[in-house]
This record gives structure tokens, sequence and C-alpha cells, in this order.
């Protein structure tokens, strides 16, 4: 009789607990669910060409006193003007760049890699910027940023898979939230008043299917020198306007904010 009271007793106390435990556990997930998460995006910096190396370091100072903290900064591509070959100016924007104090993320665009010095002007990336595809594993999401100029330009690169990597990095993520980032926008541009072709639609199918076959909230680029949002099937792209002037624009970056799955963005000037 006692010893049946007593077990009573421990098994009332230790249910007791455990409801403290996934109480607290549940509440920490809320927690974490409804935390911002902020991170920047600066593309097209074009570093080389006229005061682009100034207004760059006019930026990063902005971006290093942002009042929320910056979990990452992710640089879209189009770092330099005259590719990974013009090695003075590619000093010059590691040495302005690296003062982020947040991380920093790359992928080269059209303007970091040319086609006909690819392997070579890959290799300097690699050197200064880093790999081709990057991946960064958040808390809250995951991101991955790609050299995606060989899907968007058919051509091919030895040794480098666009596809096959992004296949491979999209598994890793599992069920997780993932951000991808990347340089040329998969639709059809619009400039002087006209509609440019854009990728070659056996691409721009692979690429849908592919980040809507996982959990993609977003996918991020640039090239477009413009704001513009699209929809790649069921996930929203969005392209930011540039660092660089070029085409009388005013110099921007964008802070993202990543709440409850979902991402806002605010756009952010130059000041003078
Ligand atoms: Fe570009």
């Amino acid at each position: 009789m006692f010893n049946t009271k007593n077990r009573t007793i421990k098994i009332f106390i230790l249910v007791f607990f455990i409801n403290i435990l996934c109480f607290q556990l549940s509440g920490q997930e809320i927690e974490t669910k409804n935390n911002p998460f902020y991170f920047v995006q600066i593309t097209d910096t074009h570093i080389g060409k006229g005061t682009n190396l100034e207004i760059t370091q006019n930026l990063v100072k902005q971006i290093n006193e942002l009042p929320m903290e910056i979990k990452c900064v992710i640089h879209t591509g189009d770092i330099l003007q005259d590719g990974m070959s013009d090695t003075t100016n590619v000093i010059k924007a590691f040495a302005a760049l690296e003062k982020l104090e947040a991380p920093l993320y790359y992928i080269p665009g059209n303007h970091d890699i040319f086609q006909e010095h690819v392997r070579k002007e890959m290799d300097i990336f690699q050197e200064y910027f880093g790999d081709q595809i990057v991946e960064m594993d958040f808390e809250e999401v995951s991101f991955i940023g790609l050299y995606s100029d060989p899907i968007a330009y058919s051509f091919s690169v030895e040794g480098y898979d666009p596809f096959l990597e992004l296949e491979n990095a999209l598994e890793r993520t599992g069920d997780k939230p993932v951000i991808v980032f990347h340089h040329i926008p998969s639709v059809e541009s619009f400039y002087n008043n006209t509609m440019h072709d854009g990728w070659e639609n056996e691409n721009r199918d692979r690429w849908e299917k592919t980040l809507n076959s996982h959990n993609v909230i977003a996918i991020l680029a640039g090239h477009f020198h413009s704001d513009e949002l699209h929809w790649i099937g069921e996930i929203p792209l969005f392209v930011s306007s540039s660092v660089t002037n070029r085409f009388g624009r005013q110099p921007s970056f964008r802070i993202y904010e990543y709440k409850a799955g979902k991402l806002s963005y605010r756009s952010q000037y130059e000041a003078k």
C-alpha cells in the first residue's frame, strides 16, 4: 500500500517536470520563430568603374552602423567591373568589402568571371572571395549561394556542374527553410522599354523544378540594377537594385528580415 502510494507520487512529480520541460521547449520554439533575423544584400558594386569604390566604402560604413544585429551580408555578384583578371581592382574591392563587420559571403557575376577566361577567373575568385557555391546554416534558415552564370548563359565549365552542386546542397538542407542567392535572375529583363530574353527555357524549367522540390522560401538576385519581384513557381524572386550609380541609379543595399517563415525587406540608399 505504502509502496504504491510512493510510486504514484513519483510518477506525478515526473509528469509535472516533463510538462514544465515541454512548456519551456515550446516557449523557446515560439521565441526563436518570432525573433527577427536580419541580413543584408549588396549587389553589383562594379568596382573599377567611376566612383564605385568610394560608393561601396560609404555603404559598407552605413551597413556597419545599422542598429540591428546583422547575421550576414551576401554579395550577389558583379563585385568588379572588368573581371578577376584585373587584380589591382580585386585587391581594392577585397580591402573595401572586408571592412564589413558581419560575416560576408559572395557569389560571382558575369562582370567577375568572363566566359573567355572562365577557369582562370574562377580560381582568382576562389582565392579572394570563396567557392562557386556557398552554404550557410543558421538556426532559423539555411542559405545556398551559387555561381549560376553557366546556367543563365548556357555554357559549360570543366569541373563545375552548377545544377548538380545545387541539387546536392539542397539535399543537405533537409526540410529546413532555404534562401538561395545567385546573380542573373531566371526571368526576362525589361529595359529601354523592351523585353529581353533571359535563360533558355530548358534551364529555366529545371531551375524552377529543382528549387520548388525543396523548402526554398526565397531567391535573391542582382544583375538587373533594378528593384523587382517575380515568382519562380511558388517561390518569390527578389531582385535588388545596385550599389553602383550606373544607369542613373541611387546606390542602395537591402536589409532583409526573416520572421516566422517569411521574408521582408527594406531598401536603404546612400546617405550623403
Ligand atoms: Fe551582371
